[in-house]
């Protein structure tokens, strides 16, 4: 009688940055799994902020979700927001709606919970802002500000957020009529 051995369970992994580098050879796997949505002029003039932390979950020993955390400081009023910006959020081509995004996505949560005041990603809310709703995220609901690695200063729509903790920087950064501008790069 064949016995077949069980499939491996999904396992988060959190991984420090230390260097460009290393964030480029992580990133090939974005590379290879997002598919035409990348525009490497767009990544270049908007995405090339060095993350702080990867985040991956792997089936055994074959990754199969990344993301990637940007932690910034950003001064709102007198104080200072600590802000997460994920970026970068893909699944494997062969491994989609197996939930794998989702557990990537609650990981990194659970890891920013007690580090971060707020966190914010940049998606096309239109098509995935059912798929972020169900993990946690809200519509921003107003415009967000960045600089551009030309130094000029761009607008999106695309904010979604989870507030992990209510500071008064946090809450007035989330004010309708607060402008909030997150600094060099989007993420
Ligand atoms: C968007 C993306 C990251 C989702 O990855 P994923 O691992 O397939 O995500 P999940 O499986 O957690 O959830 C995806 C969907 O599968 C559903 N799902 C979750 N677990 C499931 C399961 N066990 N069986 C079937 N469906 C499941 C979820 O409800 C969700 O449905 P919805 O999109 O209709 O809301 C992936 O499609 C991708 O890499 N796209 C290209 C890059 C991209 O656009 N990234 C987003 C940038 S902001």
């Amino acid at each position: 009688m064949s016995q077949r051995n069980p499939p491996p369970t999904p396992r988060a992994v959190i991984t420090e940055i230390r260097s460009h580098a290393q964030f480029r050879r992580l990133n090939r796997f974005a590379h290879v799994h997002w598919g035409e949505t990348a525009d490497p002029t767009d990544l270049r003039l908007n995405f090339f902020d060095t993350p702080s932390y990867a985040v991956s979950v792997f089936l055994g020993a074959r990754r199969v979700s990344l993301l990637f955390v940007f932690i910034r400081n950003v001064s709102v009023g007198s104080g200072a927001l600590r802000l997460a910006g994920i970026g970068g959020v893909v699944t494997h081509r062969q491994h989609r709606h197996a939930g794998h995004a989702s557990r990537l996505l609650e990981a990194t949560h659970a890891f920013l919970r007690g580090r971060v005041d707020l966190i914010l990603l940049c998606t096309d809310v239109r098509r995935l802002g059912r798929f972020y709703g169900q993990v946690g995220y809200t519509a921003l609901g107003k415009p967000y500000y960045y600089t551009d690695a030309l130094g000029r200063e761009r607008a999106t729509w695309g904010g979604m957020i989870v507030q992990l903790r209510r500071t008064r920087p946090s809450a007035q950064a989330l004010k309708p009529g607060y402008r909030l501008h997150v600094g060099r790069s989007n993420f």
